[in-house]
């Protein structure tokens, strides 16, 4: 069964924002592409957008939100990046930016990196959507992963599992089709990491010179960590060993369900209660949290190959693959 989409009056509208602050998924019109949006801050129901994608892994997402004030609230936009903003927003520009210390995002959006994608989307229901919402929603394009993005409400319908979000709220076909162009506007030249609905030259002659194509940065903790590694992928310093049921004393434990017997070292439990929705939400707070302890290297408990699993055991296991 499909899910019937819903046209974009004022009260479907605001019932749409209702879902989304009571952790659900809605899939919303973009001038680019329709996006599948849930809040930011709450981690499972981000969780929640990767299982309904079927992805079986963890992509970073782009916050959406209805001004370039609130944009600064979640993100560190330098010069470069104000100029951009003034230029191209709303628009089919997105940003990726520091991300604000201290906010309350979800670590599963950014995927456990310290950079944040933002854009404002220049289409009225996604803006009056994000107005009433008033919270940064988290978006992929709103199909099944490995599908074409969708550009109507009925594509969504057709891809997505209708018990997978609340609504589809409809206004038609996209006017662009093609997703947002995204840029790296953390340093003093742009950096193109996908190319869309913004053009190299209109960038060019705002920003002055473009860079094409290394996603591959010197910021934040990627670089430190495992030098050369695109920074999209985070993952923790430390050696991970995953499938382990008998931790060493000299390991953290990345935990999933119960703890082994007796086990009284360095935890942190994904979900205790053996959930993936909830394990999927902690996945990249507890890497951070255990890569920060004193301990040599870091133990993760089996976790089960399904539903979310998949994209779960996918980040353990690129954290496990040597490094060179
Ligand atoms: O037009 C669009 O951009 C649509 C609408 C819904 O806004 N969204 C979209 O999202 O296409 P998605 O998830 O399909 O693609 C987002 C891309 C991913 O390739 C991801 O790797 C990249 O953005 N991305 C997100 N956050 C990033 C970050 N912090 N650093 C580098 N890349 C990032
Ligand atoms: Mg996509």
């Amino acid at each position: 069964m499909s899910l019937t989409p819903a046209p974009s009056t004022d009260e479907n509208i605001e019932r749409a924002a209702g879902h989304l602050r009571a952790g659900r998924l809605v899939a919303f019109p973009t001038e680019t592409v329709y996006g599948l949006g849930a809040d930011a801050r709450n981690g499972e129901a981000v969780a929640e957008i990767f299982a309904a994608k079927g992805r079986p892994a963890f992509n970073p997402l782009i916050i959406h939100v209805p001004d370039v004030e609130t944009a600064r609230t979640w993100a560190e936009l330098g010069a470069l990046a104000e100029r951009l903003a003034a230029a191209f927003w709303p628009g089919g520009l997105t940003m990726v930016l520091n991300k604000r210390v201290g906010g309350e995002l979800s670590e599963l959006v950014s995927a456990g990196l310290p950079s944040i994608a933002v854009r404002v989307p220049a289409h009225p229901v996604a803006l009056s959507l994000l107005r009433k919402a008033n919270c940064p929603v988290a978006a992929p394009s709103a199909n099944r992963s490995g599908h074409v993005s969708a550009t109507t409400a009925a594509h969504v319908a057709a891809d997505l599992d209708a018990a997978a979000l609340a609504m589809i709220l409809d206004d038609g076909p996209c006017a662009f089709g093609v997703e947002s162009t995204i840029i790296d506007a953390r340093g003093d030249a742009v950096q193109l990491l996908r190319p869309g609905a913004v053009t190299i030259e209109a960038l060019a002659k705002v920003a002055g010179t473009v860079v094409k194509g290394a996603s591959a940065s010197s910021h934040g903790a990627m670089a430190r960590s495992s030098p050369g590694q695109l920074e999209s992928h985070y993952a923790p310093a430390k050696p991970l060993m995953m499938n382990v049921t008998q931790p060493r004393p000299d390991q953290a434990l990345l935990a999933f369900g119960a703890l082994p017997e007796g086990y009284a070292g360095e935890v942190y439990n994904l979900s205790p209660s053996g959930n993936l929705t909830e394990a999927a939400a902690n996945l990249f707070a507890g890497l951070r949290r255990l890569d920060e302890t004193t301990v040599k290297s870091i133990a993760a408990m089996p976790v089960p190959m399904d539903g979310l699993g998949l994209a779960i055991n996918d980040r353990l296991k690129r954290a496990a693959a040597p490094r060179s």
